[in-house]
Formats: C-alpha cells, structure tokens, sequence
C-alpha cells in the first residue's frame, strides 16, 4: 500500500500530474472566503448549497474558512454518468432539504466545464423562490460562458480532465487531497 502517493492514488490507477497541491488549494479557498465576507453579512443568512457529490471536500473547507454564520444543504446531480465527455443534461438526484425560498444562496460547485450544470441549477434555486443566488466554483476551465457565470472562481483552469478534492473518473479518485490530471 501507498495511500495518497501519485501513481498509487486508485489502486494502481495512475493520475498524470498534481494540478494545483494541498496547499495552493487552501490558501485559494481561505481568499475565496475572504472575498465572499466582504459581499455577504450575517444578517444575509447565508446558505451554502453544494453540489454533490464533487463539491463535498471544497464545501467543507469552504464553510470551515468563512468567519460568518452560514447554513449548509446539498443538491445532488447527475451529468456525466461514468463517461468523460457531458451528456447535455442535468437530473436532480436530490432536492435541498431545507427551503431555499427567501434565501440567500450561494452554490458551491468543484468545477463549471461546460457549464450546463451550473445554469440549470441556478435557474432552478430562482424556480424555487430564493432571493439571491450567487455561485462559487473552485475551477472554472472557461471553455464555456454560462448564463449565470459564478461570482466568485478559485481557479481558471486547464482544459484536461481533472481529479481529486471530490472530483471523480467513474468514482475513483475523490479522496485525494489534491487535484491531479489524468
Ligand atoms: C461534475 C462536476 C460539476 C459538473 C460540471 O459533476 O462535479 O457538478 O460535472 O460540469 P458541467 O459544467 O459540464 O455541467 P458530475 O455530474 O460528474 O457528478 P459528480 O459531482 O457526482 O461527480
């Protein structure tokens, strides 16, 4: 066994190359937080919807880094299957469990590739009566202009398929503690 180790990352699956390391991410996310308290208050109610399952690790580093109070729900979708290449489409898996109507949200997404799945979601918060909704994408490849572009991007990145910090190939590799190409 070499747990966490490139090369060794999936069991014998081999990632290419570390994108952006441990590091750089968290400082990254402690800016975004900076940059998302100097728009939103306390008296906002912030609430934190993530998009599952990539954004799982990025929202809980996310939320761990804001200084100011803020609620936690998921939304759960489905674009790519276990393919590379974005079948077009979005399903909703499943719903925000607290109403998001009257809210203040911002959608935490790991990465806007064709930007498909960020637009649907967004029309679908305002569907649903929330205030405003703002997103914040850790990646962001800029190979697409969507409707609804996030306020707030960790990093413009490579066009490349990307793993690791929640983003998966076929469900293998979210666990590793950086994000990697393949
Ligand atoms: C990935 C990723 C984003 C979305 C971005 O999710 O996590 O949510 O695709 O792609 P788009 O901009 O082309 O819509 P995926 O559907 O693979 O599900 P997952 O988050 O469960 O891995």
């Amino acid at each position: 066994m070499n747990p966490g180790g490139v090369g060794f990352a999936n069991g014998g699956s081999l990632v290419k190359e570390v994108v952006y390391d441990r590091e750089t991410i968290l400082t990254r996310v402690g800016e975004l937080a900076r940059e998302i308290e100097g728009v939103y208050s306390a008296e906002d109610r912030l609430l934190l919807v993530g998009v599952l399952k990539g954004a799982f690790i990025f929202l809980s580093d996310l939320a761990r880094a804001l200084r100011i109070p803020a609620q936690i729900d998921f939304i759960s979708v489905s674009s790519y299957g276990d393919g590379q290449v974005s079948s077009g489409r979005v399903r909703i898996e499943q719903h925000p469990r607290m109403p998001v109507e009257g809210r203040n949200v911002l959608l935490v997404e790991d990465i806007v590739d064709s930007g498909i799945t960020l637009d649907q979601v967004v029309s679908l918060l305002l569907e649903w009566g929330a205030a405003t909704v703002e997103t914040c994408a850790l990646l962001h490849k800029r190979i697409a202009s969507p409707d609804h572009e996030p306020r707030f991007v960790g990093f413009d990145a490579p066009n490349v398929f990307l793993v690791g910090y929640g983003l998966d190939h076929a469900e293998d590799f979210r666990h590793l503690p950086y994000i990697a190409s393949l």
